[in-house]
């Protein structure tokens, strides 16, 4: 057993090149000395803001807020858990790891192997079994299916029998504890052996992002069968709350058109790629989890659900959105004119579902028309429902901007002061619970104070210009930290070497030191410009700066401010006002 000078981990990144390891992955291209760019493959996006520093040995994502060292990229590129990461590294490396478990790993390859070898040997059955007729007609008559769409989903059939699956499987040399945790055949409760988990089904292959088989759902044949579907369990390749069925066959597609459309059903999505709409992936039933999320945001900023809107999709669909929301997806909904899933839609008419796309209405602009729509602006107990359903959503939306548009909107409807609205949406509820973990996402304040203290870096003369117009409360955390950091150094000496920042700022606060490393790649773009163009930019970045925190300052302020009416205190009101007064004008200013 090898022995380590420093623990395995360290040991693996010392002896890789973060830009090699990516660069396996993406094209890179140089950016500057010791950096390298390219389009971030973790979100969707026409200019590069995915940054890999060589002397730092980290890479960032300017766009969706990625970032980590060669170890986190790996994970999150192959969806690996940090053992599986550093396993597949430390084979890049050379380096025998001393806790290896091969026997984990073959077992997954072997189960992934009989996964494979029974979707063909199902497919195999549709296509030719003479005992597979009735599924044949079933597929092309009842369900419109033709021959490609049998082969781009490899649909098959399970026979009717105890054992057809397990017998041929074992021909090929799949041993019974594999077929076990393949979740493909179960165990007998009583004597020995195992017997097939599908029969007499129609067989759908759930396959990874990659393409390997990890699942099957299996519907049943006969309509008066209790469960309509019966799908793989949870195994050590399936689980099914970060699959989502398609996806390996829809993600080119949904990259190109940045947008995802979520089904509910395996039919729903498969009908949908027959007909030629094919960014469409399915959730199988559930409502979206944050696996899945997470999964889609590789691929598309925004993404459609075709939910069945009745109450039990519904809330299907609000956990989804909720979910998606958090993670900064834009989110739509799609309304079908007429069928009651898209499989059915397409039936009757495919032009119906490539309109409904079409016609996809942001989400909050859905909430809104159901809920106004039918309830009538001039009756007080329905203005009372109103704003009992809409405000409770509109707390959740994390973007300022948005929120106020639309709280704007449901007051003119209500005919209130937008400022009680504002003041009744408490900020959403965080339940206690694992999966309500919060996710940063990259707003544009976070991005503008990386560029602002990026730029001042490379023109430390640009420090007083962007004083004058920003404040340091202006900035948050370790923003309004380096901020303060840079300020000083220009206070002590008019002429700061910036190259001496990052030794500086580690003595005193080493956290700081990987966002000064984040801001100096922020702006790489700005290597080579002029110092006018950077004085410029660091004008043009405080500035915006200065408006966000100014916009965000009179909201407050109008809160209070209502506040302040309703208590009738009159010496507040004024103090408020004027305020505002101020605020307004330096605003006006900017
Ligand atoms: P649906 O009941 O809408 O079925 O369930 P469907 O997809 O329209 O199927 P057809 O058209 O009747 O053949 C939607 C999805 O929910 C999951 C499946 O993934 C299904 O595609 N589901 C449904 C189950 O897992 N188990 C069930 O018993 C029912
Ligand atoms: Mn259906």
């Amino acid at each position: 057993m090898p022995s380590f000078s420093h623990s395995p981990v360290e040991e693996v990144k010392s002896r890789l090149d973060i830009a090699e390891v990516i660069g396996e992955y993406i094209p890179l291209k140089p950016s500057g000395p010791e950096r390298l760019r390219a389009r971030c493959p973790f979100h969707n996006e026409k200019t590069p803001s995915f940054m890999v520093s060589r002397d730092r040995q980290i890479f960032h994502c300017f766009g969706c807020g990625e970032g980590g060292d060669v170890i986190s990229f790996v994970q999150k590129m192959e969806g690996l858990e940090f053992p599986d990461a550093l396993r597949l590294l430390a084979k890049k490396a050379n380096i025998e790891l001393p806790s290896f478990d091969p026997k984990l790993n073959s077992e997954r390859a072997a189960v992934l192997e009989a996964l494979k070898l029974a979707a063909s040997f199902y497919h195999e059955v549709l296509l030719r079994a003479t005992t597979a007729e009735q599924a044949r007609r079933y597929v092309s008559k009842a369900r419109r299916l033709n021959e490609n769409t049998v082969e781009q989903f490899q649909l098959g059939f399970a026979p009717d029998a105890w054992d057809s699956l397990t017998v041929a499987l074992k021909k090929r040399g799949v041993t019974e504890a594999h077929l076990v945790s393949a979740g493909l055949a179960v165990r007998r409760e009583k004597g020995e052996g195992v017997y097939d988990r599908f029969r007499n089904r129609l067989m759908f292959p759930i396959r990874d992002a990659h393409g390997s088989v990890v699942g099957f759902g299996g519907r049943a044949m006969d309509e008066k069968e209790p469960a309509k579907y019966i799908n793989t369990p949870q195994t050590l390749v399936y689980n099914k709350s970060t699959i989502l069925f398609g996806l390996d066959t829809a993600k080119h597609e949904i990259r190109k058109q940045k947008v995802a459309v979520i089904v509910e059903g395996y039919m729903d999505c498969i009908s949908s790629h027959q007909a030629g709409v094919t960014n469409v992936v399915a959730s199988s039933g559930t409502a979206l989890t944050d696996g899945q999320v997470l999964l889609l945001k590789r691929y598309a900023p925004t993404v459609a659900l075709a939910f069945d809107m009745d109450p039990a999709g519904e809330t299907a669909a609000k956990r989804g959105i909720a979910v998606a929301w958090k993670e900064g997806l834009d989110v739509k909904v799609i309304s079908l004119p007429f069928g009651k899933d898209p499989d059915e839609c397409i039936k009757q008419d495919p032009e119906g579902w490539f309109n409904a796309i079409g016609k996809a209405q942001p989400i909050l602009d859905f909430y809104f028309s159901r809920t106004l729509d039918s309830r009538d602006r001039t009756n007080v107990q329905h203005k009372k429902e109103a704003a009992k359903i809409l405000l409770p959503i509109l707390a959740t939306v994390a973007d300022a901007i948005e929120q106020t548009h639309y709280v704007q909107k449901l007051a003119r409807w209500l005919n209130v002061d937008e400022h009680i609205l504002h003041q009744k949406l408490q900020p959403p509820k965080r339940k206690a619970g694992a999966e309500e973990k919060p996710v940063p996402v990259v707003d544009r304040k976070e991005r503008l104070s990386q560029r602002l203290i990026g730029v001042l870096q490379l023109e430390p003369s640009a420090i007083p210009q962007a004083q004058q117009l920003l404040p340091p409360e202006a900035l948050n955390g370790q923003w309004q930290d380096l901020y303060k950091f840079v300020l000083l150094q220009y206070s002590s000496d008019h002429t700061p070497q910036a190259a001496d920042w990052p030794q500086a700022i580690a003595q005193r606060d080493p956290s700081l030191a990987d966002a000064l490393a984040i801001a100096s790649l922020a702006v790489s773009d700005l290597t080579d410009a002029t110092p006018v163009e950077r004085h410029r930019e660091a004008h043009t970045v405080a500035q915006e700066l200065a408006r966000l925190w100014l916009g965000q300052q009179l909201r407050q302020l109008t809160v209070a401010l209502t506040q302040a009416e309703l208590s009738k205190d009159a010496a507040m009101v004024k103090e408020l006002s004027n305020r505002f007064t101020t605020l307004t004008e330096q605003l006006r200013q900017l």
